[in-house]
């Protein structure tokens, strides 16, 4: 295991653009991976950016397979993505909570495309294109943005929707027992 230590929001390594890898199949890059894969496994993550543990290259992980952190959701295949680019399939947008391992305990409402495609490569170099929707959707936007240097919270514009997620969660209770009663 190499479980490194997740940089939180207030570090500038978090706003700043990430370069290209230019070079796939190193050890530095299989090396940065499993960094990543541990360091999200570690903390039941959906995803995780390499800016995120300190390093300004562009590649991601991303994976959901019966997550306790978000056990109503479908499962995205575990993924690495490197040099990724996405591109909307329709203008259709939703909104739904994201958290962040660089904003820990927090949770925000953000709007997102809901259909995309996105392409790659994986770290041998080899080819990735997928079209996705809904969840699977949501989570590559949200890491491909801290590729260029953008947190969620940056992404909001109802900051009412935007709290700790025990308060959140506590808040979503109680409005459930007014209802009954
Ligand atoms: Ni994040």
């Amino acid at each position: 295991m190499s479980v490194k230590k997740v940089v939180r929001m207030g570090d500038p390594v978090l706003l700043s653009a990430a370069e290209p890898v230019v070079k796939f199949n190193t050890r530095a890059l299989s090396r940065l991976v499993n960094n990543l894969l541990d360091t999200m496994a570690k903390h039941d993550g959906a995803g995780l950016a390499a800016p995120q543990i300190g390093v300004g290259l562009q590649v991601v992980v991303f994976g959901l397979a019966a997550n306790p952190r978000y056990p109503e959701e479908e499962s995205i295949p575990m993924t690495v993505l490197v040099n990724p680019r996405i591109e909307p399939l329709s203008d259709q947008v939703e909104d739904g909570w994201e958290g962040c391992l660089s904003v820990p305990g927090l949770r925000g409402l953000v709007s997102r495309y809901t259909y995309i495609r996105y392409s790659g490569f994986d770290q041998f170099g080899g080819k990735i294109e997928r079209e996705v929707r809904g969840f699977h959707a949501r989570v590559v936007q949200h890491e491909c943005d801290h590729l260029d240097g953008v947190l969620y919270p940056q992404r909001m514009t109802n900051m009412r929707a935007f709290g700790f997620e025990d308060e959140l969660e506590r808040a979503v209770e109680a409005e459930e027992v007014d209802k009954k009663e």
